[in-house]
C-alpha cells in the first residue's frame, strides 16, 4: 500500500513505548502516536512513514480507552512535561514495570529477568525539588514567565498552576512575572541578543524546608535587586527563600559563555539531606547550578537499595562510576574499606570532595576523567563496581573491562532500559549472573524509570 503524509488512519492503540508514545499498528507496520493509552481507537493524521514503522499525530479520540483519565493540571495539552498524566498512578507503574522486563527480554535475551514489583513514589506529586522557568516576549510582545510549550524552543506558556513543585509555585511565578511586567523588563532574546531577564530557578530542600531562588540575566545590568529581594521576602503568598541569587549569564557568537553568581540575600547555598536507612543523615551544600537527584526522598530510597543490594562489607574497595557529586557512594562509606569515585564532570568532582568532607567521611577518593581510562590505570582490582552511567549506558571498552577486573558484584543503575539489557547481555553472556532487577520511580507523571540491577560473578 502506498502511503502518504497526511492520511488518515483509523487504528486501536495496544501497547506504550519506552519514550511514552502509544503503539498501534497499520499496513503491517508499527505506529507510534503521541498522547495515547492502551485500548483508545483513534483517528490519527501520518507524520513520518518508514520501511518498518510509522509515526502519526492523534486527530481525533473516537473511542477512550478504559483506562484513560483527566490529566490533572490545565496545561497538560501544551506543557511538554509530565506526559503521562492521562494514566493513573498505578497504570503508570504498570507501564513501567513491563517496560524493564520487555526490555531485558527482547535486546537484553533473559528468559528469567529477575524483575521486582516496580518500588512506587509514595508523593507522585510535588516530589520535584529543582524547576526552571523561562522569561519570553512571545508574539505579542508581553513579558511571560513559565514552561516551553511542546516543541517550542523559545516561546513560553504562562504558568497558572503546576503540579511538581511546591504547591505554591504558580502563586511564585505570578509574583515575578507581575514584577518583570511592572519594572518593564525585558526577556533575553537570543536571536537579538538583547534583553534581560533569561530563568527563573527554583530548587528546594524538601528536607530541610529551605529555598534558593536564581534568576539568571543577561549581560544587561538588573537594577532592581534590592526590590526582587523585598519582592521575594515580604509575600505572605509564598515560602520565603534561604537564599537568593542572580547569575549573569553571558554568551555572545565567537566569544567563551561566561556565568558570575552573585548571593543577593541569605545562605551562599541551599542545604539537603539525605537519610540513611541505619539512621544517620548525609548533608548537602548545593550551589545554584551544582547537580543533585531532583527528587529527594525516591533519591534516598534508590540509593538504600544500592546499599542493600550491594552487600559491602568492612575490606571491600567499592568502585563508584559516573558518581556525579558523589552521593551514591558517600551512602555506601559507611560500610566499605574505600570508595573510589570517579566522573567526566569537573565540577561534580570537586562537589564530590567537598560533600565527602561535609559528612566527615574519610575513606573516599574522587578522580576527574574518562570511567574506562581512570580505572584502566589502576592497579587495585575492586570487589565491587557501583555504574550509574548517563542514557547511553556502557562503552564496549569499559563492559570488556569491567569483565577483564572481575569485581565480585556489579550494582548497575540505569535510567534507560534499552542501553541496561544492551550491557547485560555483554556482562552476562560472559562472568556474570544477574540475580535481581529493581526497578524505581524516580519521575511520576512522566515515562522515566530508574533501575538498580545487581550482578554476581560465577
Ligand atoms: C546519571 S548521572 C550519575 C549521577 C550520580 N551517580 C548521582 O546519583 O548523583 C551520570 C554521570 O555520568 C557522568 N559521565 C558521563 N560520561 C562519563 C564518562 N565517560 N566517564 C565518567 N563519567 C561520565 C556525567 O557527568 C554524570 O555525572
Amino acid at each position: 500500500m502506498q502511503l502518504k503524509k497526511g492520511e488518515l488512519i483509523s487504528i486501536e492503540i495496544t501497547k506504550i513505548a519506552f519514550g511514552g508514545a502509544g503503539i498501534g499498528h497499520y499496513d503491517n507496520r508499527v505506529v507510534f502516536v503521541e498522547n495515547t493509552v492502551p485500548g483508545d481507537k483513534i483517528l490519527a493524521k501520518l507524520t513520518k512513514i518508514k520501511q518498518n514503522f510509522l509515526e502519526a499525530k492523534m486527530e481525533e479520540i473516537q473511542t477512550p480507552g478504559d483506562i484513560r483519565i483527566k490529566p490533572r493540571c490545565k496545561h497538560f495539552n501544551e506543557c511538554g512535561g509530565c506526559s503521562m498524566q492521562y494514566l493513573d498512578y498505578k497504570n503508570q507503574l504498570e507501564f513501567k514495570e513491563l517496560q524493564v522486563k520487555e526490555s531485558l527480554e527482547h535486546i537484553g535475551n533473559f528468559s528469567d529477568t529477575h524483575v521486582k514489583k516496580i518500588i512506587e513514589c509514595k508523593t507522585p506529586w510535588h516530589y520535584r525539588n529543582k524547576m526552571e522557568f523561562t522569561f519570553s516576549m512571545n508574539k505579542d510582545n508581553k513579558i511571560h514567565l513559565g514552561l516551553h510549550p511542546k516543541g517550542y524552543r523559545y516561546d513560553v506558556f504562562d504558568l497558572k498552576e503546576c503540579y511538581l513543585e511546591s504547591e505554591d509555585i504558580g502563586e511564585l511565578i505570578k509574583l515575578v512575572q507581575n514584577f518583570a511586567d511592572e519594572k518593564n523588563l525585558k526577556a533575553y532574546n537570543f536571536k537579538t541578543n538583547s534583553g534581560l531577564l533569561r530563568t527563573l530557578t527554583v530548587r528546594e530542600g524538601k528536607r530541610t524546608g529551605e529555598r534558593l531562588i536564581n534568576l539568571t540575566t543577561s549581560h544587561e545590568e538588573f537594577e532592581y535587586k534590592n526590590d526582587f529581594v523585598k519582592l521575594l521576602t515580604g509575600s505572605s503568598h509564598i515560602q520565603h527563600p534561604t537564599s537568593i541569587y542572580i547569575t549573569k549569564h553571558i554568551s555572545k557568537k565567537g566569544a567563551k559563555t561566561t556565568f558570575t553568581r552573585e548571593n543577593i540575600y541569605g545562605k551562599p547555598y541551599l542545604t539537603e539531606e539525605l537519610h540513611i536507612n541505619n539512621n544517620q543523615k548525609l548533608s548537602f551544600h548545593i550551589l545554584p547550578d551544582a547537580f543533585f537527584q531532583t527528587n529527594t526522598f525516591q533519591a534516598e530510597i534508590l540509593y538504600n537499595h544500592v546499599l542493600a543490594l550491594g552487600e559491602i562489607s568492612h575490606t571491600d574497595t567499592v568502585y563508584d562510576l559516573f558518581c556525579g557529586t558523589g552521593t551514591i557512594g558517600l551512602f555506601c562509606a559507611h560500610k566499605a574499606k574505600l570508595i573510589f569515585g570517579v566522573d567526566l564532570n569537573k565540577n561534580a568532582i570537586e562537589n564530590a570532595k567537598q560533600n565527602a568532607l561535609l559528612n566527615n567521611i574519610s575513606n573516599a577518593e574522587y578522580q576527574a576523567g574518562d570511567a574506562f581510562k581512570i580505572i584502566e590505570g589502576r592497579e587495585d582490582n575492586p570487589d565491587i563496581v557501583i555504574i550509574d552511567p548517563p542514557r547511553a549506558g556502557l562503552t564496549e571498552a569499559l563492559c570488556n573491562h569491567l569483565l577483564k577486573i572481575k569485581a565480585k558484584r556489579i550494582i548497575y543503575v540505569s535510567c534507560n532500559p534499552g542501553t541496561l539489557a544492551r550491557d547485560l547481555k555483554i556482562l552476562c553472556e560472559n562472568k556474570y549472573s544477574l540475580k535481581e532487577v529493581q526497578p524505581v520511580d524516580m519521575f511520576p507523571q512522566t515515562y522515566h524509570i530508574e533501575i538498580i540491577c545487581k550482578l554476581e560473578i560465577r
